[in-house]
């Protein structure tokens, strides 16, 4: 049937019904804030809005982001001191792993997820070890993964999540794990990581900007969807218990593509970049911050993603509570 006996605005024509025929349901459950755990609290002036916080800090916002039903954080560090094998990623009392006691102690139900990469720590800034010719070297960088997540493991992370993008991670930390008896610890692999100019101002955050050179080694090509498939597929292979998509706005075919050949929960990271460009937006006047971020997060949700991580959790949060 077609009009005039099909009208699809007979849907439309009240709120009321407009909720009832909607598709796809946002809510704080599904969020996930990023916090920057360091040792002085400082704004970071490229995301406005967003500062790193102190350890006491961190868990005066996780209680924020709990009382909103946001789901949870994920933790970044920023050590006082980096060297060359980013030693302070699996350090016992880092950053990390002191607020993620204090926020559990706290906030128990809270789910507190860490961010498992050596480039926080690292002097010259890359994800993993360098070898003699300066290249990243991918065998040797997984042992030390493997140790930070232990390290998170130990304080009491219910989920780690590798963003290093070396070859054979997951396998080498669902390994580790099981073997340091923490078998039921979920990871949260960032599977298909592109190497993306979105990450300007997180760089700025964790004051993690490459000291020579790039990520294109080991971090995606942009271009690339079927081989954001195979990065799945192979995590997945070993032993991923949730997949993620980075960034978000700009990959959606790669969230949707990923969300139809998995059965897993998939996550999306609404990074840095893509935070940053609405903040310019908004303050410039172009368009209200309320509804572009609602919308934006609607349509991470729509293209299939369970799971988002955003800047924007904590005043989205507080926008769902009113409507
Ligand atoms: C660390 C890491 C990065 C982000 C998350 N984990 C930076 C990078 O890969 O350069 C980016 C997050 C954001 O931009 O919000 N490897």
């Amino acid at each position: 049937m077609a009009f005039p006996d099909t009208r699809l605005r007979r849907l439309r024509r009240t709120a009321a019904l407009r909720d009832l025929v909607r598709e796809t349901e946002l809510s704080p459950a599904r969020l996930i804030a990023p916090l920057f755990v360091a040792s002085s609290a400082a704004p970071i002036t490229a995301m406005p809005g967003v500062s790193r916080v102190t350890i006491s800090g961190a868990v005066a916002a996780a209680g924020e982001l709990a009382a909103l039903g946001v789901a949870g954080v994920l933790l970044f560090g920023i050590p006082d001191q980096k060297d060359a094998e980013g030693s302070g990623a699996w350090d016992d009392e880092g950053a990390v792993q002191l607020a993620v006691r204090a926020i559990k102690a706290e906030h128990p139900r809270l789910v507190v997820i860490t961010d498992v990469c050596l480039c926080e720590y690292t002097s010259h800034g890359h994800c993993g070890v360098l070898r003699a010719d300066g290249g990243v070297d991918n065998d040797a960088s997984l042992e030390l993964l493997a140790r930070s997540a232990v390290s998170h493991a130990r304080a009491g992370a219910d989920i780690v999540a590798p963003s290093d993008m070396m070859d054979g991670r997951v396998g080498a930390i669902r390994a580790e794990l099981d073997a340091e008896g923490f078998a039921e610890l979920p990871i949260l692999a960032y599977a298909a990581k592109f190497a993306s100019a979105f990450y300007g101002p997180f760089r700025e955050a964790a004051d993690s900007t490459p000291a020579f050179g790039d990520r294109r080694g080991y971090q995606m090509d942009p271009a690339n969807r079927r081989e954001a498939l195979r990065e799945t597929e192979l995590d997945i292979a070993e032993g991923a218990d949730i997949v993620m998509v980075k960034p978000a706005l700009p990959y959606l075919d790669v969230i949707a593509a990923v969300r139809a050949m998995t059965r897993l929960p998939v996550a999306a990271y609404n990074v840095s970049g893509e935070y940053a460009m609405v903040k310019a937006a908004v303050a410039a006047g172009a368009f209200e911050e309320r509804a572009v971020v609602l919308e934006t997060l609607t349509a991470i949700r729509r293209a299939g993603a369970d799971i988002i991580i955003t800047y924007h959790a904590e005043d989205a949060a507080r926008w769902l509570a009113q409507t």
